[in-house]
């Protein structure tokens, strides 16, 4: 296969879902059809051993939770799919967000007793601002659901979108019989009995073969889902394969991924309908993924991965060309040329050594401390620089103060070390010294992580007192000198690694009363 056929064929997504919608379930069945695993459970497994292939970090492992995202790759029909999880819990990390910028598209999970939580609000903000294309699944229609017109009415009016219902559900829980193909006019009939251990056929029948539906389904469900549906083509968006792939009108699939059901339909249409690798910015240009010449960026640095040696490996995504492992290419920021070592990627549940990958591929490579987040690795000729990942505003701060004097300089490396993974941000308060920093973070459970890595990496202790700031503001140019500028006691003056000057505030009211008191104060936020 030529390499640009090998770019055609790959699909690269991101899998989100508010924890306990179902990611980690519909994402084996996906590997399941794929042949990457063959059984059930193979990806998380229950109760004691309940950990996901991603699981790498100690800590992880005891929380039996995946902070850290990780990507598979698979073969199915032809395409070559890598998906990329991202962090299930809650407390989930900038790593999350980051992770939605290596990929093409997403694959949104939703609970249909819930509808959208907060985790998805979050995730979709992220991949709106990016312009990919979002497919909806909405899961686990074998229990108790909401009313399927109220959740895609959710989906529109929270995320300003347009939703196109490609199946409709019939009935839920103990009376879900299964869902109506709208395109091909066909029935997918549940049978919970089937499980997932084979096929299941479509049921092809015309919605006026009064019959043979009331045969299928029941007189009662034939007659909801006829009204459903006429009210649904009445009141839809209309099917745009270009709305779709610019993120503005999301495909929505209703099925139960514990059941098996729907998921090999959605499959499917989701490779139909998502695009191939897309192209990434340099600058004012794009470069296509089928340009000559190998291109990636780092995206995400994950530490411990063995604990014997403090190793990183640093995540790339693929931008164009084809990476042949032994091969020098150019680190950009360094200004000099390398040697990636170690190439791997994480073939369902193994990582593999590879000896070549594509625009569109993962990879991990061996980092012994020269990446960082946003990094430029391409060939020599072409010397490109991607745009930077953006950096996403910290929702929780605390105080870290260093202890243990004798540790100054572990705690300083410790902490910049960390913070250049991308995992936290520190923020220096003027005049106070390395010793105090502010530690903002995304996701709560990162200062667990801190703490953890602190003591078993670094071999440092300290204390942590957290901060009621919520809100993050870079000053703006010609604002006066921060040191000058009068604010309430509920604001804080930061400093970040770069040296800009920012501000924490508590609340939008703080916010208001520094601009108002300051008149050439200007103020903006991450990502504007
Ligand atoms: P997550 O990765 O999004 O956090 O969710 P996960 O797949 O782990 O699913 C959360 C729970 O929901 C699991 O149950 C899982 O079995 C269940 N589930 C997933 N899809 C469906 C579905 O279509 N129907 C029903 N009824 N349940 C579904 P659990 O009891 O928390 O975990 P486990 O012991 O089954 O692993």
């Amino acid at each position: 296969m030529t390499t640009n056929e090998q770019i055609a064929r790959r699909r690269t997504f991101a899998i989100i879902s508010h924890p306990d919608a179902g990611k980690t379930t519909l994402t084996e069945k996906f590997l399941l059809y794929g042949g990457a695993i063959q059984s059930a459970g193979s990806v998380k497994g229950k109760a004691s051993d309940k950990h996901a292939v991603s699981d790498w970090m100690d800590i992880e492992k005891q929380r039996g939770i995946s902070i850290t995202s990780s990507a598979m790759q698979f073969e199915y029909e032809g395409f070559c799919i890598n998906i990329l999880d991202t962090p299930g819990h809650q407390d989930f990390s900038e790593d999350t967000y980051r992770t939605l910028m290596a990929a093409d598209s997403a694959v949104m999970v939703i609970d249909a007793a819930k509808g959208i939580e907060p985790q998805t609000r979050k995730l979709f903000k992220v991949c709106a601002m990016r312009g990919i294309p979002i497919f909806t699944f909405i899961n686990k229609l074998d229990r108790e659901a909401r009313d399927p017109f109220d959740l895609i009415d959710e989906l529109e009016k929270e995320f300003g979108i347009g939703t196109y219902p490609m199946n409709w559900p019939i009935g839920c829980g103990r009376d879900f019989k299964g869902v109506y193909d709208r395109e091909k006019r066909r029935i997918l009939a549940f049978d919970e009995f089937h499980a997932g251990r084979k096929r299941i056929e479509s049921i092809d029948v015309e919605l006026d073969d009064t019959a043979r539906l009331d045969e299928l389904i029941g007189e009662r469900a034939r007659t909801e889902l006829c009204e459903q549906v006429e009210l649904l083509d009445a009141a839809s968006f209309d099917f745009d394969i270009d709305k779709v792939q610019n993120g503005k009108l999301s495909p929505v699939f209703f099925g139960s991924a514990l059941n098996n059901f729907g998921v090999e339909a959605f499959l499917e249409q989701f490779l139909k309908l998502t695009t191939p690798p897309r192209s990434h910015k340099v600058g004012e240009r794009e470069l296509s993924p089928f340009d000559d010449g190998f291109s990636a960026f780092v995206f995400k640095i994950q530490a411990n991965m063995n604990k014997m040696h403090r190793d990183r490996i640093a995540f790339m995504r693929i931008c164009s060309g084809k990476f042949e492992r032994g091969k020098e290419y150019f680190h950009v920021r360094q200004g000099k040329n390398i040697k990636l070592s170690q190439p791997q990627q994480l073939m369902a549940q193994e990582r593999e050594m590879i000896s070549e990958a594509y625009a569109g591929d993962i990879i991990g490579v061996f980092d012994p401390g020269i990446f960082s987040i946003g990094d430029t690795v391409c060939d020599a000729s072409m010397k490109i620089e991607f745009d930077g990942i953006p950096t996403f505003a910290p929702e929780h701060f605390a105080e870290v103060e260093q202890t243990d004097s004798m540790k100054r300089k572990q705690f300083q490396k410790g902490m910049e070390q960390i913070a250049e993974e991308g995992a936290i941000q520190i923020f220096f308060m003027p005049g106070r010294g390395m010793e105090r920093v502010v530690v903002g973070v995304v996701g709560m459970l990162q200062y667990e992580v801190l703490e953890h890595r602190m003591k078993t990496e670094y071999n440092v202790g300290y204390r942590q007192t957290p901060l009621r700031y919520q809100l993050i503001r870079y000053i703006g140019e010609g604002s006066p000198d921060p040191s000058t500028l009068r604010l309430s006691r509920d604001t804080l003056w930061v400093k970040d690694v770069k040296g800009n000057d920012l501000l924490l505030f508590e609340s939008e009211f703080d916010i208001r009363w520094a601009l108002e008191n300051n008149k050439t104060l200007s103020l903006y936020e991450f990502n504007k």
